[in-house]
């Protein structure tokens, strides 16, 4: 495995890999890996030739009042658990490969990105399309994993995929959960160990409605209100805020009055310090695709 920094190397990297008929997976990730990142390595395995990992936490994608200075960052740990998946490439970049001094090309999506958390975040999306996008151009990729814990992202990437052109497939893979049911993320840490007892809740939620659909509800209102319902309950005693809970079309993002063919409930809440997100599919089962 080696770890590169710079965006010039990684293109020479990549070009060589590509002359070589070898297929690029790639993974981009903020680090902190945890078995979500892994899953997709894994994913990426199995579809390409060489899999290189992106380690860099974008600070276009925090907001002024978010968590982009305490963020978990640790290098040499996330390394290690790249090599043990055989990881053939990290690219660890800092802020001014990236960003060069006087940069001012952005990447803005004018439609999916102001609902559901890009209404609630503004600017978080055209920092994660443009990190992306650069990330593209460095590492050259044949294909690009992503995970449907961020549905909204991921439709996101698709999006200007499509609409700028870039030459490569992506590939969406499941959320890994932890045994209780709350999806992985990086964020889980900042949880106290009351809140990380009641956050399941929020997958509790999203089963919830699976069952109500499973019986024949197809009121999105209802279903959204039964999810929000149980989570209020089971909240109750420790310091949340509901950002949103809704059913909504999962081609256009935008809210949904009854359940005919597929549909996307996401929902996020803040729990203490933790802003969480999650998402599930109906009918249950089904993938995010555009
Ligand atoms: P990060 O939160 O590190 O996530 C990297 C990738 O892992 C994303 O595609 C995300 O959807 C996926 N992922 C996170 N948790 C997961 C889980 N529990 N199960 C499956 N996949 C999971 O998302 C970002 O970083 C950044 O926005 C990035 C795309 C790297 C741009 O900066």
């Amino acid at each position: 495995m080696i770890t590169i920094s710079s965006v010039r190397e990684m293109q020479g990297v990549a070009r060589a890999y590509r002359r070589r008929g070898e297929r690029i997976g790639f993974v981009p990730t903020m680090g902190a890996l945890h078995e979500g990142h892994l899953s997709l390595v894994r994913r990426t395995k199995a579809l390409s030739d060489v899999c290189v990992v992106s380690i860099f936490v974008n600070p276009t994608q925090f907001g002024q009042e978010e968590d982009y200075a305490r963020y978990p960052r640790d290098l040499e740990r996330d390394r290690q658990r790249c090599a043990q998946e055989e990881v053939d490439v990290v690219f660890a970049p800092q802020a001014v490969e990236i960003y060069p001094p006087g940069h001012s090309v952005f990447v803005g999506e004018n439609d999916l990105s102001r609902v559901l958390c890009g209404a609630v975040r503004p600017g978080h999306f055209q920092g994660v399309l443009t990190v992306v996008a650069v990330l593209l151009n460095a590492v050259l990729p044949d294909v690009l994993l992503l995970g449907q814990k961020d549905a909204q992202q991921a439709l996101l990437v698709q999006r200007m995929v499509r609409d700028l052109c870039f030459p490569v497939q992506v590939v969406v893979g499941q959320t890994v959960r932890e045994n209780d049911g709350l999806a992985m993320s990086s964020r889980n840490a900042y949880l106290t160990g009351e809140e990380r007892k009641r956050a399941p809740c929020l997958y509790a939620a999203l089963q919830e409605v699976e069952r109500m659909y499973g019986e024949g509800e197809r009121d999105a209102r209802l279903l959204a209100e039964a999810a929000e319902a149980h989570i209020r309950a089971a909240l109750a005693p420790v310091r949340f805020a509901i950002d949103f809970i809704t059913v909504v079309d999962p081609a256009t993002l935008r809210p949904l009055s009854e359940v005919r063919g597929t549909a996307l409930v996401a929902l996020a809440v803040t729990i203490g310090a933790a802003r969480l997100i999650d998402n599930t599919i109906l009918p249950p089962g089904g993938e995010l695709v555009t």
